[in-house]
């Protein structure tokens, strides 16, 4: 159990040492995988990342009442799943950058056809985890069609296209950039509050107001990215910032303007505030979290 009188920044970097430890353990077990691949892997798996899902995984299934411990592999499982999505995001046929978490994208380090593959390998390793190492099995099941669902043609992969697609938008609308938004990045960050309330052993009721708490901070999390693309720093974000405007992307602040999408981020995280208020004081770090998303700067 973590202690909840620990600072929220201390109790941050407790879980991602926690998790980059699992994360160094899997890829270990990968067996007889080609030592490039293999270093593609672990290269941006290990490249410093927030770790913002996996730490949401693992805060839900606390809040519900269950065992850290018991939530690392889906924690690790959706890590990996969100890294293969950035290698994929940064590939010359999508976004085309070339820094990411602080060092040259996986493409520019290992090639194109190897950081595919690397992307590849991540998805799959991620389902392996979630199948073999969640013990009750229909736990592991009902985590699996989760994730698949959030990373899949209805969730991130659906959402990319999308995104890819609104380069070239004539009428863009508020409705088609949430509905973006909502499937590239929201789906993934909601489905670690779900698999982390299932693991826990979440009622129903819980279930849902964690859902809903995850739609709300997913959202407003890929609102603070456009506007960090926008104000912030790229040695904090490790990642090319003011590209979005080049590409014609359709994001929030240049649709909707700076404060306007400054506003909605702020009533979202009011929202997901209120979803999660029933848990009580068990709530108390997910409601820490959803104020960090507001006042990130990386
Ligand atoms: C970046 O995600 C891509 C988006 C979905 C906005 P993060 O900001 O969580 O990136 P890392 O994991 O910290 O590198
Ligand atoms: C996130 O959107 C897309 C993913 C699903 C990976 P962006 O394309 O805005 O993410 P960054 O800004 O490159 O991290
Ligand atoms: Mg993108
Ligand atoms: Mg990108
Ligand atoms: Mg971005």
């Amino acid at each position: 159990m973590s202690d909840s009188s620990q600072p929220f920044k201390e109790m941050w970097i407790n879980l991602q040492t926690l998790v980059n430890r699992r994360l160094e353990e899997a890829l270990d077990q990968s067996g007889d995988c080609p030592p490039i691949l293999k270093e593609a892997m672990s290269y941006s798996l290990s490249a410093g990342g927030k770790r913002l899902r996996p730490i949401l995984v693992l805060l839900s299934c606390e809040a519900c009442g269950g065992d850290l411990e018991t939530a690392l592999p889906a924690a690790c499982a959706i890590e990996m799943v969100h890294t293969y999505s950035l290698i994929h995001d940064d590939l010359p046929a999508m976004d085309d950058d070339e820094l990411r978490r602080g060092l040259p994208t996986s493409h520019i380090k290992f090639g194109e056809a190897n950081a595919i593959l690397a992307g590849d390998a991540l998805l799959t390793r991620a389902f392996e985890l979630l199948a073999n190492q969640i013990e009750i099995k229909s736990c592991a099941a009902a985590c699996c069609v989760d994730l698949a669902n959030a990373a899949g043609a209805v969730g991130m992969v659906g959402g990319q296209v999308a995104d890819l697609e609104s380069e070239h938008l004539e009428n863009p609308s508020l409705e088609i950039l949430e509905a973006i938004h909502k499937r590239k990045t929201g789906r993934l960050i909601c489905s670690a509050l779900t698999m982390g309330a299932r693991i826990g052993g979440a009622d129903p009721a819980t279930l849902k107001n964690l859902e809903r708490y995850g739609t709300c901070i997913g959202l407003a999390f890929q609102i603070t990215d456009d506007l960090l693309d926008l104000t912030g720093n790229e040695e904090k974000m490790g990642k090319g910032v003011r590209k979005d405007a080049d590409h014609g992307k359709l994001t929030y602040p240049s649709l909707i303007g700076v404060e306007e999408s400054q506003r909605r981020s702020q009533k979202l995280i009011e929202e997901a505030c209120l979803s999660i208020a029933p848990l009580g004081s068990h709530g108390q770090r997910l409601e820490e979290l959803a104020h960090f998303i507001l006042e990130r700067d990386h």
